[in-house]
């Protein structure tokens, strides 16, 4: 009998088994010594739940809303890039399974498969581009013009990334796409990260990040997508309370508390450690989100607790997809429902709205170590 899928992990080892050496370190590295990748995943641990009893949780809602949009959790998916690779259905699968469950994707502006064949494969999914900004501002202008075209809710712009981490993994296996993927947003080889192209000894993937995106954009560059755009604009990759006010004097909709999975800038902090700090920062004004590290329904709770609206998950559709294609990612995401709602039940809550903070606190001995 085959082992049965029971949690995020056991997807991860599904995930190892079968992509090769060089895929699955992509996905699973952070930056330099890792240090943020293990302290997204432990700084949840430290965070205890404080359970309300005799609430009567016999029926549990766990129905939101996103930038005014309803999803049946507050648990969407992730920009993650290339996930062709993962999977021949890559980004298609993802956007059926997220459809099939209610909820949101965050479609990659590097993805496997384009802007429009995702918004064709997910016509009623709500769907959201991340968007970077290239050097050549038309190319950016194309991505967000698709995807008001094609029916996309928002716009997630990611703010950490200059510059591409330094993932040590990606440059000892000279990390580039396999001979028969290429970015589907683009047109040109030297922009679809092509494997024809010669990236040296490096990790590719950094060399053509360093080549196309603009390493000197700053507020100015947000004043100008907001003229490019009405649809609503959220920062991907906040992690301080005064750029979180900067972002809403700015104008933006929404900050995603973000390290981008603890692949940019190591020993930057564990986003939901993170968070309180960038929720007390924007006084309600904007929706804050977080990801990084969320792999149980007690992070889901914990995130919400401290001021998150909802969290994004991006390594777990990854294992779901290399595991099982479509199928994998809509096992993933129910368990990760499965498990929020039960986790709601035993808490005390009948639904997203009375989750406070007074049912998470720092672990003491946690404290004391400090
Ligand atoms: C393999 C991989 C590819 C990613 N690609 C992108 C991307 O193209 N754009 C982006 O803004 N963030 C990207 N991210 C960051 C995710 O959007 C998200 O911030 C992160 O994965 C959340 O952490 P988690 O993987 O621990 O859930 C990527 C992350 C991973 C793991």
């Amino acid at each position: 009998m085959s082992t049965r899928l029971l949690c995020i992990s056991d997807y991860e080892q599904r995930a190892k088994s079968v992509l090769p050496k060089s895929i699955y370190d992509y996905y699973r590295s952070g930056a330099n010594d890792q240090e943020t990748l293990a302290e997204n995943i432990a700084a949840f641990s430290r965070w205890k739940l404080y359970p309300r009893i005799l609430r009567n949780v016999a029926e549990v809602d766990l129905c939101t809303s996103i930038l005014g949009q309803r999803v049946s959790m507050p648990i969407c998916a992730a920009a993650t890039a290339m996930q062709c690779m993962a999977h021949a259905d890559g980004e298609l699968a993802t956007v059926r399974a997220c459809r099939s469950l209610g909820t949101g994707m965050m479609l990659s502006s590097w993805s496997t498969s384009s802007i429009e064949d995702v918004a064709e494969a997910g016509r009623e999914a709500l769907r959201w581009l991340q968007l970077y900004i290239y050097k050549d501002r038309e190319v950016t202008k194309q991505l967000v013009r698709r995807a008001e075209r094609m029916g996309y809710k928002a716009i997630f712009v990611t703010v950490d990334t200059p510059y591409l981490g330094n993932r040590f993994d990606d440059v000892r296996n000279r990390f580039k796409l396999p001979p028969q993927l290429r970015l589907k947003n683009f047109e040109t080889d030297n922009l679809a990260f092509s494997s024809k192209e010669d990236f040296g000894d490096n990790s590719g993937f950094a060399v053509y990040v360093t080549k196309v995106i603009d390493a000197s954009i700053s507020w100015d560059d947000v004043k100008w997508l907001k003229g490019l755009t009405s649809l609503p604009i959220v920062a991907k990759g906040i992690l301080r309370g005064d750029d979180a006010r900067e972002a809403v004097k700015h104008g933006l909709d929404g900050i995603l508390v973000s390290n981008h999975g603890a692949r940019q800038l190591d020993g930057v902090p564990a986003t939901i450690d993170a968070l309180p700090e960038i929720v007390e920062a924007v006084e309600g004004k904007v929706e804050v989100f977080l990801d990084g590290g969320v792999r149980k329904g007690t992070d889901v709770l914990k995130a919400l607790a401290l001021g998150a609206k909802a969290v994004f998950v991006g390594r777990p559709i990854i294992w779901g997809l290399a595991s099982q294609g479509e199928k994998g990612v809509q096992d993933v995401l129910e368990i990760l429902k499965e498990e929020f709602r039960l986790a709601m039940a035993l808490s005390g809550c009948q639904n997203v709205k009375v989750i406070d903070k007074t049912l998470v606190r720092k672990n003491p001995l946690a404290l004391s170590k400090i």
